[in-house]
């Protein structure tokens, strides 16, 4: 009753790389790294028109140019390409990448590619050619309505490879605040669907993206449950963390403009 399992059956004959992705993340083991500094995300405001697909295995939102990344340790711009999404079965575990061996219910990849390549085929030839940000999303009370286009959309395109239009969106509207992007894990890894590319920066973010357990079963209709694949052996690899220092930094700078403003001469105003 659903499209998933054949996907899945290519990846156990195809993908059998050291350096594979999903995987569970130990905090305990993760290295902070102070070059992981916060993201310049930029064209993420601007709002466009764009196409959602579903591909049968996944809802796909195609990218217009013009959206980019600048990250710390990464030495070039990324492009952003297209965002998907994975998820479970009726709102329950969903997300690829666990935390401490915890599964969120969804998680969101948005796919970028070295500024250099036209494709993401090209992009996978390149050992760091493709840098995706992974978002994890959290079950909430309330409705979040920055998702409700989305949500509204998916109800049109329940049909495997039918597409709809969604207007008036952008890709901050899908994340969460600048201010939480500062915490990100970071390691090298692959593509999660085939063939498995191992040419994936991969950063997945602390701060969760809340849903209402309404938004989070939209997937209902679509006879696509579990498009996730299992987590994989970490084998050779380390897990960084970037701590957020910067906003720690931006703590001390504010407290000692406090002290250093408490400490000039007075003028008063008169
Ligand atoms: C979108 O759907 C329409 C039919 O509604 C179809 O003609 C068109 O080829 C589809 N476009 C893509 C890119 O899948
Ligand atoms: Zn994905």
């Amino acid at each position: 009753q659903t499209s998933s399992p054949d996907v899945w059956q290519v990846v156990s004959q195809q993908c059998s790389g050291r350096f594979q992705s999903p995987i569970n993340i130990v905090t305990r083991k993760m290295l902070p790294d102070e070059q992981l500094t916060p993201f310049h995300l930029v064209g993420y405001q601007k709002t466009f028109h764009g196409r959602l697909t579903n591909n049968g295995h996944t809802v796909q939102l195609d990218l217009p140019l013009g959206i980019m990344i600048k990250v710390g340790r990464l030495a070039e711009n990324y492009k952003a390409v297209q965002v998907h999404f994975h998820w479970g079965q009726n709102g329950g575990p969903g997300s690829e990448h666990t935390i401490d061996g915890e599964q969120f219910p969804m998680e969101m990849h948005i796919v970028h590619i070295k500024e250099e390549y036209d494709s993401l085929s090209q992009a996978v030839k390149d050992q760091t050619g493709v840098a995706v940000l992974g978002f994890l999303f959290q079950e909430s009370e309330t409705t979040n309505k920055k998702y409700t286009p989305l949500v509204d959309a998916l109800t049109r395109i329940i049909e495997p490879s039918s597409n709809t239009t969604l207007t008036d969106i952008s890709l901050e509207m899908l994340i969460p605040p600048k201010e939480d992007l500062a915490k990100y894990f970071r390691y090298h890894g692959s593509l999660t669907t085939p063939d498995c590319a191992e040419a994936v920066v991969w950063t997945l973010f602390e701060s969760t993206i809340p849903l209402s357990r309404n938004q989070l079963r939209f997937s209902d209709g679509t006879q696509m449950v579990q498009t996730y694949r299992p987590v994989q052996p970490l084998n050779a690899r380390q897990v960084y963390y970037s701590k957020g220092q910067i906003l720690v930094v931006s703590w001390v700078l504010l407290i000692m403009s406090v002290l250093l403003s408490s400490a000039l001469p007075q003028y008063s105003e008169g």
